[in-house]
């Protein structure tokens, strides 16, 4: 499984990506907003912080003006994915994109059919909003498994982003379910390795050893 960091927060992205685990970063513009920096230079700041793909998403929303500007977000760096919002003209823009050979990852997926349709214009990847399904009142997770099911089923390449991500335990059931990749915020990145059984276990381990030692 990848591990792709939510945020735009550059400092974030470089402890996280000290570690050694970081595939990617996902932005959308409500994370762009919390840095108050100009688009363009956070975008290619952690472009050229990390290997990996960074999303950077569009902010207008007819067809015309997606493909003209999600050209112009392709250009900032080599390594950037522009993010679509799923509707009728989102999809349009994909399909257009990806035979221009711009890699899309296709935004705000609620539903199987929405996944599926993403998939079938050609997106990189899709990005299922499990936490906000959950907020619902329904599954998130089971659409992540329904997805990945679809997507083994047609052989689709479009890799599954597990999204809005709020727990631990949204990880593991990504995971379990088959995402391919999950955009974890920095918070909860930071408590994936923590459990306070280890942190009791070191502190006898530690004790016993000075015991053992007479230090
Ligand atoms: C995904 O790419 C989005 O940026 C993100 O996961 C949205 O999560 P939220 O529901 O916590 O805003």
């Amino acid at each position: 499984m990848k591990f792709f960091l939510d945020t735009a927060n550059i400092e974030d992205i470089k402890k996280a990506n000290d570690l050694g685990l970081l595939d990617g970063v996902t932005t959308n513009p409500s994370l762009i907003n919390k840095e108050g920096r100009d688009f363009e230079e956070v975008i290619k700041d952690i472009a050229n912080t990390i290997k990996g793909p960074v999303s950077a998403e569009v902010t207008t929303y007819d067809y015309e003006s997606m493909v003209e500007e999600a050209r112009k977000l392709a250009k900032w760096a080599d390594n950037v994915v522009v993010k679509i919002p799923m509707t009728r003209d989102g999809l349009k823009a994909i399909n257009t994109l990806s035979k221009e050979n711009i890699k899309t990852n296709c935004t705000l997926i609620f539903s199987v059919a929405q996944g599926l349709l993403a998939a079938k214009a050609g997106a990189t990847y899709i990005s299922p909003f499990i936490g906000r399904i959950d907020d619902m009142g329904e599954d998130g997770i089971r659409l992540i498994e329904d997805l990945k099911d679809v997507m083994v089923n047609y052989g689709f390449d479009t890799e599954i982003i597990a999204a809005s991500i709020r727990t631990n335990k949204h990880l593991e059931l990504s995971a379990l379910a088959g995402a391919d990749i999950a955009t974890i915020p920095a918070n909860i990145f930071e408590k994936l390795y923590s459990h306070p059984l280890t942190d009791k276990g070191i502190e006898g381990f530690k004790k016993d050893w000075e015991k053992f030692t007479g230090k």
